[in-house]
């Protein structure tokens, strides 16, 4: 006999500890005290992490995750490798695994790679128990829960006496990385998808534990996945295009930092996403844009993903667009010139550096023969070697062309280098003492500001040449 207590969640397990999996447990935990939530991966590793007693070891820095981790930890909040436990006591399943661009097969390069999610399912298929609410999570392709369902339906329990029914529900995550955790606790939304009324009401209950009900939106599947692909191509849209326009700004003599503000105030535009960069990162903007336009296509709508797809064209170009002018100020070559790169993760208060800007800047420039000094608070150098494909130096005075060493004295490494780029707008970055910087570079000596760090004062009365997004002409 199936049981199934209405409405009442007493285990979750969550499939995936990693960005979005780890602190989205966090805060349930956080918030729903008297439930148990086991967050399970198939990574050793990244468990080790999880409840790793030095809370600096935990695999994904976020503000304040580490503060809910040391107090949840081993109370309500359990990280593991034992899934197959975990899935079976569970009355709720979130998937959070990942989905990247699929590398290669039909649609490399647009499509979603559903395998995480599917050997997950089928995991699930095997091991649940009674009745179990399955909730998509990860942002996955419209469509994704009639798979789902499918392989829950097609594919047999180990246990051949136990009984059990599923009910699959689309609520995806809309955190922002660096800001996860408040956006975890105050949500714009909480989207869920389904047509399952009690698997619905269940998961309310526990959202209403903290958000306000108002905020909680109900829809059908498709409109939940398709949500979340639609609002991170819409965010991506006004990034590329506030970057289409500051390169306009450089030419003209505007001033990109004015035409954001005074277009923000018409309330039908919003301030908010106005600031241009050396192009988006994050695992997300890309890897949605390119799944929607996979869809359009996939239903003949050409034209809309030729619509979509350019956001992308343009956002690799501004990337392009800045190794060049970087080459072309320092008189055109690069060659054995010390240049210290501040930042390295796709956007500040996190260690994440998938699809960073950054990475593409430093292979150009190492790729012109550069010598490059990279700084930034919370990525390993490991991680740097593993997405520059290229070994770390150990020497700062190696002579080799197109080489790179990860530093932590910003003032040491700027000492007779020609040039600081600054990719990402880490705090840390304003309060440098930009004047004794700079005084120590060697002359001709730049700084290209890719995201407007450094305040009017920082560059007053100095003896370097400044490059600033968006702001036209050399001061
Ligand atoms: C994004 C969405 O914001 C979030 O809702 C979704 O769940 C996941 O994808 P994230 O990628 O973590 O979140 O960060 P976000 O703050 O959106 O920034 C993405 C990229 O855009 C970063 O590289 C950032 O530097 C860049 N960006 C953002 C700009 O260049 N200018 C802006 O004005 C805002
Ligand atoms: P996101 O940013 O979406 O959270 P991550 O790559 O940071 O993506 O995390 C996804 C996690 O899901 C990884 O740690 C990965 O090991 C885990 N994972 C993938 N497939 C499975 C699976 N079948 N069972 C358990 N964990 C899985």
């Amino acid at each position: 006999m199936v049981s199934k207590e209405k409405y009442v969640v007493k285990k979750i397990c969550c499939i995936g500890a990693g960005y979005v999996g780890g602190p989205s447990m966090a805060v349930m935990a956080e918030k729903c005290l008297d439930i148990n939530i086991t967050v399970v991966d198939i990574s050793e590793e990244r468990i080790k992490r999880w409840n790793d007693k030095n809370i600096d070891n935990l695999p994904v820095y976020e503000p304040e995750l580490a503060e809910i981790i040391l107090q949840r930890r081993n109370k309500n909040l359990f990280f593991t490798t034992n899934i197959k436990d975990s899935i079976k006591e569970a009355d709720m399943i979130f998937i959070s695994v990942n989905t990247p661009t699929k590398l290669e097969g039909f649609g490399a390069g647009f499509a979603s790679d559903l395998t995480w999610v599917e050997s997950s399912v089928r995991e699930i298929a095997k091991y649940a128990n009674g009745h179990t609410i399955i909730i998509e999570k990860s942002t996955v392709p419209v469509k994704t829960a009639k798979i789902i369902k499918t392989l829950l339906n097609s594919n047999k329990s180990e246990d051949s006496n136990c009984e059990r029914t599923f009910s699959v529900l689309s609520s995806p995550e809309f955190l922002a990385e660096g800001s996860a955790i408040k956006d975890l606790r105050f949500p714009d939304r909480i989207l869920i998808g389904g047509d399952d009324l009690d698997g619905i009401e269940s998961l309310k209950i526990l959202y209403k534990k903290w958000i306000p009900e108002e905020k909680i939106l109900v829809t059908n599947l498709w409109s939940s996945e398709l949500s979340k692909l639609v609002a991170n191509a819409f965010l991506a849209q006004r990034i590329s295009s506030i970057n289409s326009i500051s390169a306009l700004c450089e030419v003209t003599g505007a001033k990109v930092n004015e035409i954001s503000n005074s277009i923000g105030t018409d309330n039908r535009i919003g301030s908010k996403f106005l600031k241009p960069g050396p192009a988006f990162g994050g695992s997300c903007f890309q890897k949605d844009l390119l799944n929607l336009v996979y869809l359009c296509r996939y239903y003949g709508l050409e034209e809309v993903a030729n619509y979509w797809e350019n956001i992308i064209t343009l956002n690799n170009w501004q990337r392009k667009r800045i190794s060049k002018l970087i080459v072309e100020k320092l008189f055109n070559t690069v060659s054995l010139k010390k240049i210290v790169i501040l930042g390295f993760s796709y956007k500040p208060n996190t260690n994440d550096t998938r699809e960073s800007a950054a990475i593409y800047i430093c292979q150009d420039l190492i790729s012109n023969g550069a010598k490059l000094l990279i700084h930034d608070p919370q990525v390993s150098p490991i991680q740097i070697e593993e997405d520059l494909g290229i070994r770390q130096s150990n020497n700062i005075h190696d002579e080799r062309k197109g080489s790179w060493m990860f530093i932590e004295d910003i003032k040491n490494a700027a000492n007779q280098s020609d040039a600081i780029v600054i990719l990402t707008e880490w705090e840390f970055y304003r309060q440098l003492d930009w004047r004794s910087i700079t005084n120590i570079m060697r002359k001709p000596s730049w700084i290209f500001d890719s995201r407007s760090v450094l305040k009017p004062e920082d560059k007053k009365n100095t003896q370097v040449n400044y490059w600033e997004i968006g702001q036209g002409y050399d001061i």
